[in-house]
């Protein structure tokens, strides 16, 4: 009888971790190049067949080791690190320049938004340098024009021109190293899909499979049961059978 609670624990533990492969397949990270950040839901690599399911907007590109993402406002943008706690993505402009993602990115039709409290910055585009304390973006800037962040309430100078006011994290300043600052968003899942998420896998799909499992299990150990009282049933009859032709 002792061996059959140490089989039927064995049969109980098997089935366990064959069903916890399949439900955490959701959470089995991937991940593009050997410094890539982990990719797990909602997020996923395009065009890969994963177990997993993503959300819509959450699709990754990967591309020479390099994981991306693309916005349709701007081009692709380098994902640097995901953080799934805080649900912080990281990202870096390959062409380095934060400004001119602030200045053309639209979150408005995708999952995400800034990291960052916002404010409003006008962009000026000037055909004059401005005097200091005015700094005009390098990358945005050519010999011919100067481009600026300013706070939206200052009026336009003369020379300038409004390109766009838009809320972002912060204008430019040429002390803020803004590579690594800047592109930090963040994303929103519905409360029903976050919650979906950890009811889901962690929670009553155990406890089902729990049950279905040792249901299974009891079924197994029941036929061998029965299975074995049989023969040993049959044994004895034999036995009994051959006592009497011996006796005979
Ligand atoms: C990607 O990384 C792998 C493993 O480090 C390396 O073998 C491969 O050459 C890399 N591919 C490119 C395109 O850099
Ligand atoms: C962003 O895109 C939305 C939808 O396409 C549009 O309504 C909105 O005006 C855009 N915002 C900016 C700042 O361009
Ligand atoms: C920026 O300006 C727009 C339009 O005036 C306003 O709706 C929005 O709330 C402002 N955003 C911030 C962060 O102040
Ligand atoms: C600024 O103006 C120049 C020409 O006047 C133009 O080529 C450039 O694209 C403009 N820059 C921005 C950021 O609007
Ligand atoms: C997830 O579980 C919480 C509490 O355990 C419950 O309030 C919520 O309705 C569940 N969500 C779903 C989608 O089942």
């Amino acid at each position: 009888m002792g061996g059959f609670i140490i089989l039927f624990l064995l049969c109980v533990l098997s089935f366990q971790s064959s069903v916890l492969k399949v439900t955490h397949a959701r959470f089995q990270a991937t991940k593009c190049g050997d410094a890539g950040p982990d990719i797990h839901y909602p997020y996923k690599i395009k065009g890969q067949h994963q177990h997993t399911d993503s959300l819509p907007g959450f699709e990754l590109l990967c591309k020479d080791n390099l994981t991306t993402i693309h916005f349709p406002s701007y081009g692709d943008l380098e994902v640097k690190s995901i953080s799934y706690d805080t649900k912080n993505i990281h990202l870096l402009d390959p062409k380095k320049c934060v400004h001119h993602v602030f200045l053309n990115l639209n979150l408005s039709l995708t999952p995400f938004h800034y990291f960052y409290v916002l404010k409003n910055y006008t962009y000026l585009n000037c055909s004059t340098a401005l005097p200091p304390p005015f700094v005009e973006v390098p990358c945005l800037s050519a010999a011919s024009y100067h481009v600026y962040t300013v706070d939206s309430a200052l009026p336009v100078p003369g020379s300038c021109e409004g390109v766009k006011t838009v809320a972002i994290p912060f204008a430019y300043s040429p002390y803020l190293s803004d590579s690594i600052l800047g592109l930090r968003l963040t994303w929103d899942m519905s409360e029903t899909e976050d919650s979906k998420t950890i009811n889901h896998t962690r929670g009553s799909h155990t406890s089902r499979n729990l049950v279905i499992g040792s249901s299974m299990c009891v079924f197994v150990m029941v036929m061998l049961l029965l299975i074995s009282t049989k023969i040993r049933v049959a044994a004895r009859n034999n036995h009994q059978k051959e006592e009497q032709l011996l006796h005979s």
